[in-house]
Formats: structure tokens, C-alpha cells, sequence
């Protein structure tokens, strides 16, 4: 249904008369009348949603990304699915987990994972790893992941200010994930952070973090965070970025990061 009242931005006034003439003698008055409502309510809601992004730009507004909104956000989300509503599909997440994760995550080595929310990728970070590190803006994700994976004695959860990576030695990380975080967090923070990345990385170390492409102009509730800035702030904090990929390729499959455009970018740091 969304799609059909997407689609209406590339159909004519002729062809929208008919639609709803259509509806009407099929479907009578009182229910045409509830469809015309939606159809009017999703666009008013669209271009509210366009003008809010220009807003936010226009007078360099936080949006719901601030660490004190995401903060609020993450801690009285509904975890009941423990993320997997983000999940598109389990071939995807099998091929996001083996193409990506397994190939740039050391395995064995010290991982540090930022915002981890019920663990969606934990379990996988939790068994390759030496010993994992998760630290997460929300002390909730922080207790679901305590009593998720209590008895990994390889695994340690601390709640984070939103933009330093707490009690970690510096040169002290191998490997840095994380996914479906930084498409929340705006770029002040998202280069305070990259500073820390640069901290505790080792020398050769790897990073994959999903961001966002074009702060949010195709939906998605997106932070101001760039695939552009990004790249300069890795740069500025002399990372070398691997690769910078919206799509996978996985066999005869070709998997996207997200629906919104979303980027994963694989940096290192050369020391
Ligand atoms: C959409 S959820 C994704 C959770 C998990 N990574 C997944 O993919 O299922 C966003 C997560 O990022 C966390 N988060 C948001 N802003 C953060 C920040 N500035 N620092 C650390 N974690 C943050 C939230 O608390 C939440 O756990």
C-alpha cells in the first residue's frame, strides 16, 4: 500500500481520477473516502518529513539525534524482537554476517563493538572474538546484553557518554564494528568518536561502521552524519579507508546495506 502511495508522485491528475473512480465503484463511498484520507495524510506527512530535514539543515539543528534524544530513543525502545525488525531478511543477515563481519572482524583478537542495542550482532562478535567490548549510549541495551550473554566470561558491557569509548587502553582494539549505530549519530559526535577509534585501534586494525549517505534526504530518520564527512573525519584523523560499499555482492546475490542508500566504510589504522 505505502508503494501504491509512493507511486502517486509519478502518475498525472488523469490517472489519479481514475484510480479513485475505480475505488469508488468498487469499493463505495465511505471506504474511497478513507482511502483518499491516507493518500492525503502520506503525502502531508512526506513533505512535513522533507521540510523538517531542511529545518534541521537550515539552522544546523541536533533532529532526534542528539546524544540526549538517542539517549531517550534507545532507552524506551521496544526490544521485545531484539532488533531483528531491522533485519530484512535471514539471507540477508547470513550474508552480512559472512561476507562482511567474518571478513574484516579478527577473529580471536580483541573486539570493540559500539551499540550493540539487544545484540543483534553481539552473538556473532561474542564467539570469534578473544574478548569483546560493547558499549552502548542506553544502559538498557547495557543490561539486555548483561543478562543475554551472562556466563561469557569473553564479554564485557559498559554504557558510553555518546561519544567517548570508556576504560579502553589506547593501541588496545583490533577490530571496531558497528552497525545501524551511526546512521543516528550526527557529526560531532561521529568525529568524537573517530577520534577514540583512533585511540584505541592498534596499528593494522580494522573498523567496518554503517553511516548514513546523504543525512537522511531519502527517509530513514537519518543524522546530519555524510558518507562525505565521514570520509573527511577518518582522513583528518589519519585512517585509510579500505572500502566504502552501499551493496555486497554474495554469489548470484547482490545485497544493499540498507533501503535509505546507507554506506559501510572499512578503514584502517596505518599507525
Ligand atoms: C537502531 S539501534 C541498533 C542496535 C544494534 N546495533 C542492531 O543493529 O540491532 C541503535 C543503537 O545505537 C545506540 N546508540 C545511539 N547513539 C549512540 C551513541 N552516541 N553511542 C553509543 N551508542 C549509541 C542505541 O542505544 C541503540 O542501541
Amino acid at each position: 500500500m505505502k508503494d501504491i502511495v509512493a507511486n502517486r508522485k509519478k502518475i498525472g491528475l488523469v490517472q489519479k481520477i481514475q484510480l479513485m473512480r475505480t475505488a469508488l465503484l468498487e469499493n463505495g463511498f465511505f471506504w474511497t473516502t478513507h482511502l483518499i484520507l491516507y493518500y492525503a495524510a502520506s503525502s502531508i506527512a512526506d513533505s512535513v518529513y522533507t521540510r523538517m530535514n531542511q529545518l534541521r539543515t537550515k539552522r544546523d539543528l541536533p533532529g532526534i539525534h542528539s546524544v540526549a534524544m538517542n539517549r531517550e530513543i534507545w532507552r524506551s525502545w521496544d526490544w521485545e524482537s531484539g532488533g531483528e525488525e531491522w533485519t530484512p531478511s535471514v539471507e540477508w543477515k547470513k550474508s552480512l554476517t559472512d561476507s562482511v563481519l567474518l571478513k574484516y572482524m579478527t577473529k580471536g583478537g580483541r573486539i570493540l563493538e559500539v551499540g550493540p542495542g539487544a545484540g543483534r550482532w553481539t552473538e556473532t562478535l561474542q564467539k570469534i572474538a578473544g574478548h569483546l567490548i560493547a558499549i552502548d549510549i542506553s544502559d538498557r541495551c547495557i543490561e539486555i546484553c548483561k543478562r543475554k550473554f551472562a556466563g561469557c566470561d569473553n564479554a564485557e558491557f559498559l554504557v558510553s557518554n555518546g561519544s567517548e569509548v570508556p576504560l579502553v587502553e589506547d593501541d588496545s582494539i583490533d577490530s571496531i564494528w558497528s552497525f545501524d549505530v551511526f546512521v543516528h549519530i550526527n557529526a560531532p559526535e561521529a568525529g568524537e568518536y573517530v577520534k577514540e577509534f583512533k585511540r584505541v585501534l592498534r596499528a593494522g586494525g580494522h573498523a567496518a561502521i554503517h553511516h548514513g549517505q546523504d543525512g537522511g534526504v531519502h527517509g530513514g530518520w537519518r543524522s546530519n552524519l555524510t558518507s562525505k564527512t565521514f570520509r573527511a573525519i577518518l582522513e583528518a584523523n589519519g585512517f585509510r579507508i579500505l572500502t566504502q560499499f552501499a551493496e555486497w555482492r554474495d554469489g548470484e546475490q547482490v545485497f544493499k546495506i540498507s533501503q535509505y542508500g546507507d554506506l559501510l566504510t572499512v578503514f584502517e589504522n596505518p599507525g
